[in-house]
């Protein structure tokens, strides 16, 4: 069974229902088993693929503003667990997995180039990082493209929103867990 580790997936399921990516790639930035991915790649119309970041290999990391560092259980075998789940949205070329961390796939020559649609900010979970993420994925956004932060009350998201209206992004609903944003207008 795949499962999640938040909550709010309720939400996150009424958000990608029948969204049209208009041919564009979504992604989710920290992927562990895959529910988060399993929901989009259900939902979304459209969709040129689904791309999961994610470096597993049981990393010690800071993961939020006010904690020191420490690994949790992101482990190379959930990674082949999670992708001998996917392996029938592998089959029809639905996911890839780009096994890196964030920064390095925001260098990444494969995708750096790439718009995307919608996004599903679950990996750091520290403003910083979070902050970074969210305008590199801002810069290749088009109109009506979705960001959804998952444990958005453990970071800044009051001024990673500030920061995003100035892409013309717009808070649309919040739960307890994840918030969900919206870019209104092409700038
Ligand atoms: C909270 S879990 C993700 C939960 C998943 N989205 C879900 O819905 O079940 C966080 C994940 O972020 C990954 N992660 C940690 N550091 C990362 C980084 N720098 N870039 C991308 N992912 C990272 C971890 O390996 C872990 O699998």
């Amino acid at each position: 069974m795949i499962r999640g580790d938040s909550t709010d997936y309720d939400l996150l399921d009424k958000w990608t229902k029948d969204f049209d990516c208009q041919g564009y790639k979504t992604c989710e930035i920290g992927v562990r088993e895959g529910l988060g991915s399993k929901i989009i790649m259900d939902n979304v119309r459209n969709n040129y693929i689904h791309v999961g970041v994610d470096p597993y290999g049981n990393l010690e990391y800071q993961h939020y503003d006010d904690t020191g560092a420490y690994t949790c259980d992101y482990t190379d075998d959930m990674r082949d667990t999670m992708l001998k789940d996917f392996l029938p949205y592998r089959n029809q070329g639905k996911f890839t997995l780009c096994n890196m961390t964030d920064t390095k796939f925001m260098n990444d020559t494969e995708h750096r180039h790439s718009k995307f649609m919608f996004v599903h900010f679950d990996g750091p979970h520290m403003t910083k990082d979070v902050m970074t993420e969210a305008v590199w994925f801002a810069n290749r956004s088009i109109k009506g493209t979705r960001f959804v932060f998952d444990d958005y009350k453990k970071y800044n998201m009051a001024l990673i929103a500030q920061v995003l209206e100035l892409y013309n992004f717009k808070v649309i609903e919040s739960g307890k867990n994840k918030c969900l944003i919206e870019k209104k207008s092409d700038i």
